[in-house]
């Protein structure tokens, strides 16, 4: 008997017809009839199930009656060519061993469709089902796909801190890293937290971005990125913001705002096309998943492509690329406004809300667009101004139905300009001289761009919140698990 555990995944593709086997893994579905008991098992290898055929009389009612879904089995069998339809091979059992049992009165995951809402109040168990399976493997895919591309080009995977003293963004979504007593913090004399007691001696930060400290790396080793956590206590409980999500940062010494367009669409196309080549099977599954559950939505609400054929077309389609002013006079334009339809108004200098960047993305050009050169207003005091006065070589990239998926810029390298931002925000010298510097000894024009993973994770699934392509999500209210 082989003691060798062999995958659901390695299984169902062998034809070794007659061998012993040994799989382990988690009881999906049972069926019974008088003498045979089917039963469906998955080990997360893969988006199909085994079936394993258990004779009743041979195993006995006992045995029989422990084995129900979300039990652990290990079962020992014959592969054979399968009687049924649907796959290629079975196993005919020989051996059961029960790890674990599932009491099928209290155990949550029932066999039939639950709600993404009540799976997200079992988080411990979701990954069970076949539709967080599939999520978790192509996210995987994701990670290792971001990692290969970027050491493919020679870009250096730079670490940045998780705790720091500067707000890169400059928005004021921090949460705060602290050993103070919060009941009773030391107090300076104006009355303020005294944060020279605190354990760094300063007040310190989860960070939003690794972006600053990716610039100090970039300016030295030429190209790096970063992909890490990133924090923010945002307090938007929508389906596209996580108070804890990951973030990929690019940064290219040398790189002006056309490089930063070129590289982010070649990078985003890359990922797609290589979720579509190595997870063809876990794509299929959640594009059926989809089509089933679209059934229920109204004509307007469905996708307008399959999933593959999204993915397909997103890769086969050069990207949209137009200033942030054209933009808007498109918006203005556009029908929705005429008629009162967006729920938020448009006009030149304000930041524009998913609805509109949706309508440019899905309505008007039917592709993927990358904005650029926004009103300074509007973003972050690093990014290089153009010499209008009014704007910044800032790029969004738009994509359907996620909205903004990338967002970047070529950055300041003058260093009276950048002061000059700095002053103008306000922004506290002492957390950001470093960062001046670079624009002091031997300063270089360069861009960069930040790329949400679970924006990303949710474009190539086709899943509709964004709780649902991370495993453990933490937003306002919820850090359950
Ligand atoms: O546009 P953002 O704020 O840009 C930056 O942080 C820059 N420092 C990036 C850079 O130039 N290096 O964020 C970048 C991307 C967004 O386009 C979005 O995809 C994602 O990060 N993102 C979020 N994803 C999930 N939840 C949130 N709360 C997010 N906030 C931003
Ligand atoms: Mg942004």
């Amino acid at each position: 008997m082989p003691k060798q555990r062999i995958t659901v995944k390695d299984l169902l593709q062998s034809d070794a017809h007659g061998t012993d086997v040994h799989v382990k893994g988690w009881v999906q579905t049972k069926r019974e009839s008088k003498n045979v008991a089917f039963i469906a098992l998955n080990d997360g290898s893969t988006v199909h199930h085994l079936q394993s055929v258990a004779d009743v009389a041979h195993f006995g009612e006992e045995t029989l009656k422990k084995v129900t879904t979300g039990a652990c089995l290990g079962v020992t069998g014959s592969l054979v060519p399968s009687q049924g339809s649907g796959q290629k091979v079975e196993v005919q059992a020989k051996e059961i061993k029960v790890y674990g049992t599932a009491d099928p009165d209290k155990y949550p995951l029932q066999p039939k469709r639950h709600s993404m809402e009540f799976l997200r109040e079992i988080g411990h168990l979701r990954p069970r089902t076949r539709t967080f399976g599939a999520v978790l493997r192509i996210r995987h895919a994701m990670a290792f796909a971001v990692h290969k591309y970027f050491n493919d080009n020679n870009f250096y995977y730079l670490h940045t801190p998780i705790i720091t003293g500067s707000d890169a963004e400059g928005a004021g979504e921090m949460f705060r890293v602290t050993t103070l007593d919060a009941r009773k913090p030391p107090l300076t004399d104006t009355g303020e937290v005294d944060y020279k007691q605190d354990f760094f001696g300063k007040a310190t930060n989860l960070t939003v971005s690794g972006q600053l400290e990716g610039e100090l790396g970039a300016l030295a080793l030429g190209n790096i990125y970063t992909f890490g956590p990133t924090f923010r206590a945002e307090n938007s409980n929508t389906a596209r913001h996580l108070a804890e999500f990951w973030m990929i940062e690019p940064e290219m010494a040398f790189y002006d705002l056309e490089d930063n367009m070129d590289l982010a669409e070649d990078f985003l196309k890359y990922l797609i096309r290589y979720a579509l080549d190595n997870c063809t099977d876990d794509l299929q599954f959640l594009e059926s998943r989809l089509i089933e559950e679209e059934k229920n939505k109204k004509q307007e609400e469905r996708s307008p492509m399959p999933l593959l054929e999204k993915l397909r077309f997103v890769v086969d389609n050069k990207f949209e690329r137009l200033n942030y002013t054209e933009a808007v006079d498109i918006l203005v334009r556009s029908k929705p406004a005429q008629k009162g339809q967006f729920v938020y108004p448009v006009k030149w200098g304000t930041d524009l809300q998913s609805e509109h960047e949706r309508y440019l993305v899905e309505k008007h050009f039917k592709k993927p667009v990358i904005l650029v050169n926004y009103p300074k207003e509007i973003k972050s005091f690093y990014m290089k101004q153009n010499d209008d006065g009014k704007t910044v070589r800032a790029m969004d990239v738009l994509f359907p139905s996620i909205g903004e998926i990338i967002g970047g810029s070529q950055r300041e390298e003058d260093y009276e300009k950048l002061l000059g931002r700095v002053q103008e925000m306000h922004i506290p010298m002492e957390s950001i001289w470093w960062y001046l510097e670079t624009r002091l000894y031997g300063t270089a024009p360069h861009a960069g761009f930040g790329l949400g993973f679970e924006r990303l994770i949710l474009f190539v699934t086709g899943m509709t919140n964004i709780r649902d392509v991370i495993p453990f999500p933490r937003t306002p209210q919820n850090a359950e698990f």
